[in-house]
């Protein structure tokens, strides 16, 4: 049997699991949590019996504020991305959204319509404009938009692209403009939390800086609930809650 070894980092406080689950009881009430990880484990269907990728592992998010996942290589970052993200389900333990467990729920319309993503590679469509790659994901999300491409500018303006970007094709923009479009993108069906891998993974400081400051105005202000999976100290620096991912053992 494998070791729980999954503890969290908070700024303010080391917590191990078993305590934290105590913590958790005492708050819940005054806690405004969205996403509840609840004793997840998983394990790849092609791993040995005992070879865990994650294993136990609980976490709470609120919404209005921002997060960092951090870890090693190898502690299972882009696996529990993929969970929280509804891409698999966990094989131990659930994942409550907004008081429902993803367990019983269709991640595909959590996908398209709860959650927003956003990748490192930003992962628009490059001959398409930014004002058709937002336009797009509303349609997948299915909801009723009366103008979209006014919706998009909109999104676009709150993210720091002016209205002439709009009919511009993404493979025509800066990596940091794609990202904003791309951050605009997972918007657009107005999702009570936004996930990001690696989102300023490829872009400088300053650009770094200036998207990070978007995201915490979608916590703080949105009352958005933010989380980022991240290497980087500058994101560390920004968020209100790091989570620190160990290796399971
Ligand atoms: N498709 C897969 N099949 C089997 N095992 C996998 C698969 N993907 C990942 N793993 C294993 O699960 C563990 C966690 O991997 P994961 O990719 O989640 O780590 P990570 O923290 O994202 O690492 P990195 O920082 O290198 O991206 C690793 O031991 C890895 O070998
Ligand atoms: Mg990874």
């Amino acid at each position: 049997m494998a070791n729980k070894t999954n503890n969290y980092t908070s700024k303010k406080q080391i917590i191990k699991n078993n305590e934290e689950t105590k913590i958790k009881e005492k708050n819940a009430s005054s806690k405004n949590v969205i996403l509840s990880i609840k004793n997840a484990s998983y394990r790849y269907s092609d791993a040995e019996e005992d070879d865990y990728a994650l294993r136990d592992v609980s976490f709470d998010f609120e919404s209005g504020k921002m997060y960092a996942i951090r870890g090693r290589s190898g502690t299972g970052k882009t696996t529990l991305l993929s969970l929280i993200s509804g891409l698999e389900r966990c094989t131990e333990g659930e994942i409550v959204f907004d008081g429902q467990s993803l367990n019983k729920m269709n991640l595909d319309k959590y996908r398209n319509s709860d959650i927003g993503i956003v990748f490192q590679s930003y992962n628009l469509l490059p001959f398409m404009t930014a004002a058709e790659n937002i336009i797009l994901s509303m349609d997948v999300s299915g909801l009723k938009i009366k103008n979209k491409k006014a919706k998009a500018i909109e999104l676009m303006e709150k993210v720091g692209l002016k209205e002439t970007y709009a009919d511009r094709k993404v493979l025509r923009l800066s990596g940091g403009e794609q990202q904003r479009v791309a951050i605009a993108r997972s918007l657009s069906y107005n999702p009570k939390m936004i996930i990001a891998d690696e989102p300023t993974g490829n872009l400088d400081k300053q650009t770094e800086s200036e998207i990070l400051e978007i995201f915490k105005k979608l916590a703080h202000e949105e009352k958005k609930c933010v989380i980022i999976v991240t290497h980087s100290q500058n994101v560390c620096d920004t968020v209100d809650v790091i989570y620190d991912l160990k290796k399971v053992k």
